[in-house]
């Protein structure tokens, strides 16, 4: 410590000792109030307080009483009344009063860790703390008053002390240190016990009435207290400078899940990774239902390489068969402060993005997966777009996982008219047939229907009709069902009888397999014409322009961009620019140009938006 700090502290204290004999002395003898302010009924404070425990209700109302009664003869500059948050250790500024007004605090607060803040030495010293330095009450404040009570101030806190430690504290800043301000000082310091009790049991009411909301299922804190910790957390570990992870855990595929065992059986899924996760934590981590079917947890003062070593561990657990449950896969994404950002909402950002990114690893491993934030930062373009547009598809509509329970949904509604059963085993069949299809085949109808609600929403179609356009995204080559695996999977060109073989394959699916499916009737002129070219040079029905059911143009060109960037029995997967480049040169020719100008303007939004 340097000598001038020294010298600073020590008057400092001094200033605080004599700031409490002038409040005591003057207590003392409150009799001798100025006669000025006899007049100003502030000489029975007890009458006071035992009025206001009485009618008190909240803490607003603690505050109104004590401006009413400071305020009158000469007021102070300023008064601040604040509270002591130790859940969140932070020192919560909440109302304040000027001359003629009154404010509320916009949520400003200081941690109660930065101890040379003037606040926060008042709440460590439980007695009279004094400043005529403004900047000591730190900067969240100096922007509340006005200018000019920015010179020099008589600043005074006056703790109000509960069970030993300071549960609120009030402020008064005077311009002069009179016998007025001397009165005002003496009055607040006579009430400061008996307004402690009552402030106290208004902090408790405040606090039952904002406890974590639990979630019934897993008995976890909730989304919103979620994110009141993780906004804690970081600041600690932003102050203490320790690294802080937040790992978001999701269960795969859980529509599909449910929609195979039952409802049920999905909660208990969820039920028992929110137990195994609770066993594998510590005390200080927090875990929180933080989606649908995605749990949150959050580990300070923790080593990346610990943090993966806790997530595999969860992992093995997982794997475990259970006699309750079946067996269900998780991906985990973690991010990591201060590597991956600084701020919060760029954190969760990346832990979203990088959780959809690790989704696809465990899409094409059918089992758990870890991903780090790290990993996206070295995701190809082509990755990237993968993971936006299947953050627009999950946005606006629903993805290729939860296709089945659409599906259902649509059978349903048509039950009536239809033979249920018969409609159900048709569907069943027509998913299970999909599935059946290699790796290839799944991974593109997905990305597929992924890349058509993107470009269907960037052109600002109707949610219903996007709808129509997933699922016939989903569904455009179902009918290679009928294509010989022979010709499908030819490492070389296809000879004109077998081009004339594939070709049917649009027809197929419409024709013999969509449309004995009521529920799926509306989507087979897009599937049907998913291969017309823009020129009347396409097949089957050689349709031109704006001939071509619009889902169908849009089908054409997805299909193509996501054929050409990934790789095909007969070529390697084409890099992104090389990709757009021959969906550009096709415009106009193959494709609808508009429709190739908007999916061009979203792959380059799509490669800015997820970065790291
Ligand atoms: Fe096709
Ligand atoms: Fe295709």
């Amino acid at each position: 410590m340097t000598v001038l700090k020294q010298i600073r502290n020590r008057a400092s204290n001094v200033l605080d000792m004599l700031a409490n004999e002038l409040i005591r002395s003057e207590g003392e003898g409150f009799g001798k109030t100025p006669r000025k302010l006899m007049k100003t009924k502030m000489a029975s404070p007890e009458a006071d307080v035992k009025r206001l425990i009485m009618t008190a209700n909240s803490l607003e109302d603690i505050w109104q009483f004590l401006v009413e009664r400071l305020r009158s003869g000469s007021e102070p500059e300023f008064m601040i009344f604040s509270i002591v948050d130790e859940v969140s250790e932070l020192f919560r500024l909440r109302y304040l009063a000027l001359p003629d007004t009154n404010k509320n605090f916009q949520g400003e607060f200081i941690p109660l860790c930065d101890k040379s803040n003037h606040f926060v030495k008042t709440v460590l010293r439980t007695d009279t703390t004094f400043t005529n330095e403004l900047i000591d009450l730190g900067r969240e404040v100096l922007p509340y008053l006005p200018a000019r009570s920015r010179e020099k101030e008589n600043i005074f806190s006056i703790p109000l002390v509960a069970g030993n430690r300071t549960i609120a504290v009030i402020t008064l800043g005077f311009e002069a240190l009179d016998s007025f301000s001397q009165a005002k000082l003496s009055y607040t310091y006579l009430l400061r016990d008996q307004l402690a009790q009552v402030v106290w049991n208004l902090i408790l009411q405040e606090r039952i009435l904002n406890q974590p909301q639990l979630d019934n299922l897993t008995g976890l804190i909730t989304y919103s207290s979620f994110h009141q910790v993780f906004q804690k957390e970081l600041r600690r570990a932003k102050f203490e400078k320790y690294p802080l992870s937040l790992v978001l855990l999701d269960i795969n595929d859980l529509k599909i899940y449910n929609t195979q065992y039952s409802h049920q059986m999905g909660d208990r899924a969820l039920a028992r990774l929110a137990s195994i996760i609770k066993h594998h934590v510590r005390g200080i981590d927090t875990i929180a239902r933080y989606g649908n079917d995605e749990i949150a947890v959050i580990i300070p003062e923790t080593d990346i390489t610990c943090v993966v070593q806790t997530t595999e561990a969860l992992i093995e657990a997982v794997n475990e068969p259970h006699k309750s449950v079946k067996p269900f896969t998780i991906s985990a994404a973690i991010v990591t402060y201060p590597n991956d950002s600084l701020e919060l909402d760029s954190l969760m950002q990346i832990a979203e993005n990088t959780l959809q990114f690790g989704k696809h690893k465990s899409d094409e491993t059918r089992s758990s997966s870890i991903t780090l934030a790290t990993d996206l930062a070295q995701a190809s373009d082509q990755d990237r777009i993968e993971v936006f547009t299947e953050q627009i598809a999950r946005k606006y509509g629903e993805t290729g996982s939860e296709l089945f329970e659409t599906l259902m949904r649509r059978i349903e509604k048509d039950a009536q008219l239809e033979n249920e059963n018969l409609m159900l085993e048709t569907v069943a069949s027509l998913a299970g047939a999909m599935d059946a299809k290699d790796k290839y085949t799944r991974g593109h109808s997905q990305s597929v229907a992924n890349y058509a609600v993107a470009l269907s929403h960037a052109v600002g179609l109707l949610p219903a009709e996007v709808e129509k356009i997933r699922l016939a995204a989903f569904f455009h080559d179902i009918g290679k069902i009928g294509i010989p695996e022979s010709i499908l999977n030819k490492p070389g060109p296809l000879t004109v009888a077998e081009k004339e073989i594939m070709d049917q394959h649009p027809v197929i699916g419409a024709q013999q397999i969509l449309y004995p499916v009521t529920a799926l009737r509306d989507i087979v002129p897009l599937v049907e014409y998913h291969h017309e070219r823009w020129d009347g040079e396409g097949h089957p029905a050689r349709l031109k322009g704006e001939n071509i059911p619009m889902g169908a143009r849009i089908v054409s060109i997805v299909d193509a961009f996501h054929a050409l960037t990934s790789d095909r029995p007969y070529r390697k997967a084409m890099p992104l620019d090389q990709a757009m480049a021959i969906l550009q040169e096709g415009a106009g020719s193959i494709w609808d140009p508009n429709l190739i100008q908007k999916f061009s303007d979203l792959v380059q939004s799509a490669r800015c938006a997820i970065t790291v």
